[in-house]
């Protein structure tokens, strides 16, 4: 028996975990990994938003009205791929419409459906553990601090061939961390039962490597042998 279906038989088969936190903690690069680990499928939440933000963005539509934004849920499978998903201003419409509540209860069904799976999911966002799976089997809080989050983004944007100048991607974070945690609809926020994953003097692999030991160590506690 190999270490991913040891890992699967230790909950009966299915695992669910949820993986939240703020902008360019990490989150992404931990979910996935855990995902293959634990050979799960993955959604990253975060694209959906993307691609309403982004549908909006092409039409001219206006980010300030909720109406819009709605409509711009419809039709949103086609742009997956578009390099312009993790473009700044696509990213500044995301955190804005991603507060209207009616954007979030025409999301919410597709991220529940896929964490219902039988055989279980990871899930990264920043409301999994507290709205869309609250009963996640683990879940995980990714945080780093702003400094070391922007020089990320910054880095990541600069791989992508996409300008980026630290202080203000740094203002830029700052504002998107206050409107993701200040917002009324499903608001950034660690579930209670969240094991705190601080990832800012940890390596990718370091933090991958916590984020499986935190996982193991909730699932044994949830389903002990
Ligand atoms: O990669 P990064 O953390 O910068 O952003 P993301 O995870 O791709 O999310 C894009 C935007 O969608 C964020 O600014 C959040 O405000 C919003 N979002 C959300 O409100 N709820 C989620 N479950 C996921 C993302």
């Amino acid at each position: 028996m190999n270490e991913h279906a040891a890992s699967n038989d230790a909950v009966g088969g299915r695992i669910l975990i949820a993986v939240d936190g703020p902008a360019a903690s990490g989150k992404g690069t931990i979910a996935r990994s855990l995902a293959d680990h634990f050979k799960l499928p993955h959604m990253d939440t975060g694209a959906l938003y993307r691609a309403v933000a982004l549908n909006l963005w092409r039409w001219g539509g206006d980010p300030k009205s909720e109406f819009e934004a709605v409509r711009a849920c419809d039709d949103i499978g086609s742009n997956g791929d578009d390099p312009e998903l993790r473009s700044e201003p696509v990213s500044k419409i995301a955190s804005v419409i991603s507060a209207y509540p009616m954007v979030r209860s025409a999301l919410f069904e597709r991220q529940r459906a896929f964490a219902a799976q039988p055989g279980g999911a990871v899930l990264d966002g920043r409301d999994i553990g507290t709205v869309i799976a609250p009963s996640a089997d683990a879940k995980l809080f990714v945080t780093a601090s702003a400094q070391v989050r922007a020089q990320r983004r910054v880095r990541e944007l600069l791989e992508r061939g996409m300008p980026a100048r630290f202080a203000e991607v740094l203002l830029d974070l700052k504002a998107r961390d206050e409107r993701d945690t200040g917002r009324g609809a499903a608001p950034l926020a660690r579930a209670d039962d969240a094991a705190l994953l601080d990832t800012s003097e940890m390596s990718v692999e370091q933090a991958v490597a916590q984020a499986v030991r935190l996982v193991e160590a909730r699932l044994s506690e949830r389903h002990p042998r």
